[in-house]
């Protein structure tokens, strides 16, 4: 398994370029299955979940070809419409072919992701959500069998949030007959690039974006080529790790609407930004400035920076208290943090991180994507060298971080 090895105290300057967002990328490639031929999206971030969810679609019978950025997906001769465990439990995310093949084909057999690393995430309310739909479910050795000869539209009144349950609904409903009405829809800016591309082949959504999403189902779609959004916590990583190395970085191509609340904190931590058209720069302070920090459903501060955030408040210069109310299990980079000098005391589902001068390098260990991206940058910020191990969990959702923080001055390497 490769590691990373980070030689800390370097400030970071210059421009980089994020990837398409991976969490906008596997729902729109799963929406595909709604249509018959051949699409092309542009922008597609080549991480490992990309690739997986290809052969997720492969194993239905989708032709995949990834070039460079573009994502060619033929879905002719789609004949399968089994989600094998072997593939779902490696990547979750493939749960949302279940709303479109039941919508398409009438019939999924899907496994049941299973929980993971930061909590049991339960898929209970998409399976809801589809019952509520008309499909019939049996839940069977670990699979969800489902059945639908026709959806018919619905309101659907979800008690709080969900990204994935919304998407799977979504996806459900452009074909069913007549009206679903969305209440409590997640408003990520990927369910929003998500509903236009469904708009491009010819779907009728309306209030993406906003918890009230009302979708009016057709006959049929068609296939049309989409270009997927930057991805704005890669974008957010970069520049937290201008912020915290004291540097001054830029993201030539995000889109800063999406970051608007990230922007807020990182200001009040004494960063400097300035926000253009297509771009953030972010110009780091000496040393941090305190603050708390609440996670929540977007527009809210993203459940998936807070490792990131929370490894630049390790050295700020007093108390700050993060709260994550997303996920029950998001702390596991707290103790890894904690053996490079961080000073953090677990409290439920808050996390008292008291600021230090400095960190020390130290082996450390990735144990899921958004920790991992918050250790790389504890270690560029700390000093000696960092190794981080089970990079795996990395090239997730991370297209090259090596590569693109070595372009903005980080001693950084990726060896076997
Ligand atoms: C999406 O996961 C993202 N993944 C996650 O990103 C992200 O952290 C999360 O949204 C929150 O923003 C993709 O988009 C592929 P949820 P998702 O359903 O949809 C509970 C990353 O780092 N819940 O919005 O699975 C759930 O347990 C990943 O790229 C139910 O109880 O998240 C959680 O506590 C990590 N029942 C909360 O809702 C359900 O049926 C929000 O989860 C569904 C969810």
């Amino acid at each position: 398994m490769d590691y990373i090895e980070i030689e800390g105290g370097v400030q970071l300057d210059g421009h980089v370029r994020v990837s398409g967002a991976k969490n906008a990328a596997l729902p729109i490639m799963a929406s595909l299955l709604l249509t018959t031929g051949e699409t092309r999206l542009h922008n597609v971030p080549r991480v490992r979940d990309v690739v997986t969810f290809g052969q997720v679609l492969q194993a239905l019978g989708a032709k995949i070809c990834l070039d460079g950025s573009e994502l060619i997906i033929d879905t002719t001769s789609i004949d399968r419409f089994e989600a094998p465990y072997d593939l779902v439990k490696t990547m979750r995310g493939s749960f949302l072919v279940l709303g479109p093949l039941l919508a398409r084909y009438g019939r999924a057999r899907v496994s049941l992701p299973g929980g993971c690393a930061i909590g049991p995430r339960p898929v209970n309310l998409h399976l809801k959500g589809l019952q509520a739909l008309g499909a019939r479910l049996e839940l069977t050795q670990g699979y969800v069998h489902a059945y639908a000869d026709q959806l018919h539209g619905a309101t659907i009144a979800f008690p709080f949030p969900t990204v994935t349950g919304t998407e799977n609904i979504m996806m459900a409903a452009v074909l069913a007959k007549g009206m679903t009405i969305i209440d409590n829809a997640a408003c990520e800016p990927e369910v929003v690039d998500l509903a236009e591309a469904l708009m491009r082949m010819g779907a009728r959504v309306t209030g993406a974006g906003s918890p009230h999403m009302v979708i009016e189902g057709v006959p049929r779609l068609e296939p049309a080529a989409h270009d997927i959004i930057p991805d704005r916590i890669e974008a957010g990583t970069f520049l937290v790790a201008g912020a915290m190395t004291g540097g001054d970085v830029t993201i030539d191509n995000c889109r800063p609407a999406h970051l608007g609340v990230l922007l807020k904190h990182l200001r009040a931590t004494g960063a400097a930004v300035e926000v253009r058209d297509d771009s953030v720069r972010v110009i780091g302070s000496e040393r941090a400035s305190p603050i708390n920090l609440v996670t929540a459903p977007y527009p809210g501060f993203p459940t998936d920076m807070q490792a990131q955030m929370m490894a630049l408040l390790t050295r700020a210069n007093g108390r700050s208290v993060i709260s994550e109310t997303v996920f029950e299990n998001r702390y596991m980079h707290a103790a890894e943090l904690s053996r490079m000098g961080a000073d953090i005391h677990l409290e439920g589902a808050d996390a008292i991180v008291m600021g230090v001068p400095h960190l020390h390098g130290a082996p450390v260990m990735a144990t899921d994507l958004r920790a991992s991206a918050g250790l790389v940058l504890a270690g560029l910020a700390a000093q000696g060298i960092t190794t981080v191990s089970r990079v795996y969990h990395l090239d997730r959702g991370y297209e090259q971080i090596e590569t693109k923080l070595a372009a903005l001055g980080a001693k950084i390497r990726r060896l076997p």
